[in-house]
């Protein structure tokens, strides 16, 4: 039994849940009037209504309790102030100092960090002006219109949904986009040759981004993308790098400015971060480059001004009207009391879609854990299942589910209030979906009443008996409202920390290290015994594999087929 199961708050909790198991929101909501006013928080642009969860006074006071027994007062400084929070690789946990605009210096071990942060994103305010300016010249002599970011996790994830979610700031006044942004992250090579289709090499930017600079997919795509671009210079591959045409079209964004040397990128273009920075917190550094090309610098830092916005809301806030705790709170609350499997995240704004992909790295590579920090196994849920997409779509596919199948499945709805794209009345459209949703969700519809509409539809009786049960809606299923005016680059950076600092504190509560992925080693490690087995197998078909009967079966069968 783990020290938190058998603490009081949780206790507490559990005691209360069996009681809770039967509260019908409908009910809280007809007898208490002031329940949308109380359940509701408001900051850095985002207005949140909580009131539509399963939940009471009483459950969000043992919430809180198990928040505080948990000490997240003192880890949030922790996180701040630059504590080796990430224990199992010894490193400090510090994405908040990448956008402290503050004059406040951060120091981990008694070194201000903001100094070298500052250099970073002046270096990168005059890169990517350089580049969208035009002043950038490629080897043709001419500028710059595309830039491809090479990367993937972390280093893929966040620059594509920032650049999906700002493209109206992509544009100028006459809708021209200046420079255009592609990604590469899949090791598949149709992921790189479909993108090169699409540019012209001569005016092309890749942005090789990989925090170690050893990630295999990475690695194979950049030097895939350096013999397309030599090519395309021209002459042999010695005339080519003579003529500079890889320092002219390749830059890296790197902790590992050694292996940027060796690459054969020159370190005057390559743009630093720190083992500070976790993959999947790190569109905040130097990994934003992409971004702060392709929406403008300003229009980055806005971004990196939002997140700021709400660290301090979320260092400086109690429990009671914390966002990123309430949010924790609430998840932990489905996820272990409730059995909740997953959680969905739901944007109604098209500019999102990339949203749900990001979040599952964020959340899932951070909480996906099932070994406390004493290093034994926790006897309780973790990280639930991230997944979503974007509304109305979702509504025509998996929405079934939410409403009316055997699992509970709790999700955040998020919409503008603006639209970038405010043609006839698509927006209005698009906006009563989403309120009708979550009202659909949480009032359901009895056998009386399915009963009375078919009734009303002239239907005979025994086809009423028959047809009714069908239409129930159960109701009672959990949500969260994300409202804000318009998806600004600040209102995007808020979301996003506020995201941030939700899966940190429920790593907090159940005592876990969200900032290491030791789970995907396994899978690298063995891909790298069966590759040069591949290699071996084309030649020899015989080659000897060691692996269990499937996975030596499956790679003959490979090997077999490859040819032909
Ligand atoms: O998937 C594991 C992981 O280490 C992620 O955490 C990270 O975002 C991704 O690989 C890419 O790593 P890198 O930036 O070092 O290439």
């Amino acid at each position: 039994m783990s020290a938190l199961t058998q603490s009081p708050a949780w206790k507490a909790l559990q005691n209360h849940s069996k009681s809770a198991a039967s509260l019908k929101m409908k009910e809280l909501f007809a007898t208490d009037p002031g329940r949308a006013e109380r359940y509701r928080l408001e900051t850095c642009g985002l207005y949140v209504d909580f009131s539509k969860n399963i939940i009471t006074d009483e459950t969000l006071g043992l919430l809180r309790d198990l928040a505080e027994a948990s000490g997240i007062d003192q880890a949030k400084e922790e996180l701040f102030t630059g504590k080796k929070i990430n224990f199992t690789e010894g490193r400090a946990v510090l994405h908040t100092a990448l956008r402290n605009l503050s004059a406040a210096p951060v120091a981990p071990d008694g070194q201000d960090v903001m100094p070298k942060v500052r250099a970073v994103l002046d270096k990168m305010r005059d890169f990517s002006e350089k580049i969208r300016s035009g002043a950038w010249l490629g080897f043709s002599g001419k500028p710059i219109r595309h830039v491809v970011n090479i990367g993937i996790g972390g280093s893929d994830l966040g620059p594509v949904m920032v650049t999906e979610a700002l493209k109206p700031y992509s544009r100028d006044s006459s809708g021209q986009v200046a420079v255009q942004a592609h990604f590469v992250s899949n090791v598949d090579a149709t992921h790189l040759a479909e993108v090169l289709r699409a540019v012209q090499l001569d005016q092309t930017l890749f942005i090789v981004a990989s925090k170690t600079f050893t990630t295999q997919e990475t690695m194979s795509n950049a030097l895939s993308a350096r013999a397309a671009l030599l090519a395309a210079a021209g002459g042999d591959t010695a005339d080519a790098m003579a003529s500079g045409a890889v320092a002219k079209h390749f830059v890296a964004l790197s902790t590992n400015l050694e292996a940027v040397a060796a690459f054969g990128i020159d370190t005057a273009n390559a743009f630093e971060f720190w083992d500070w920075v976790g993959g999947r917190y790190s569109c905040w550094s130097a990994i934003g480059l992409s971004i702060a090309i392709s929406v403008g610098f300003g229009h980055f830092k806005d971004f990196l001004a939002g997140g700021h916005d709400m660290d301090k809301h979320f260092r400086a806030t109690p429990a009671q009207g914390n966002l990123p705790v309430t949010l924790a709170l609430l998840g932990i609350w489905y996820g272990d009391f409730f059995d909740a499997q997953t959680h969905a995240i739901l944007p109604y704004d098209q500019y999102l879609h990339r949203l749900p992909a990001y979040l599952q790295q964020a959340d899932m590579e951070s909480n996906g854990k099932s070994v406390g920090k004493e290093g034994s196994r926790v006897d309780y849920q973790t990280g639930p299942i991230i997944w979503g997409e974007p509304g109305t779509n979702g509504q025509h596919s998996f929405y079934q589910l939410i409403h009316q199948g055997t699992k509970l499945i709790p999700a955040d709805f998020m919409a503008p209030a603006q639209s970038h794209n405010p043609i006839n009345d698509h927006h209005r459209i698009l906006l009563s979906n989403f309120f009708a949703q979550t009202e659909a969700l949480m009032v359901g519809k009895t056998l009386a009443e399915a009963e009375a509409e078919l009734k009303a539809s002239g239907m005979d009786q025994e086809a009423i008996k028959r047809l009714a049960p069908h239409k129930v809606f159960e109701g009672n299923r959990p949500t969260n409202s994300i409202l804000f005016k318009k998806l600004t680059p600040h209102v995007l950076g808020s979301l996003v920390a506020m995201y941030e600092h939700k899966i940190f504190v429920q790593g907090i509560i159940w005592n876990i290290n969200s900032y290491d992925q030791m789970g995907v080693e396994l899978g690298k490690q063995l891909a790298k015994k069966i590759l040069p087995e591949l290699e071996a197998g084309e030649k020899d078909a015989k080659v000897a594999l060691k692996h269990d009967a499937s996975t030596n079966t499956l790679i003959r069968k490979y090997l077999a087929e490859r040819e032909g």
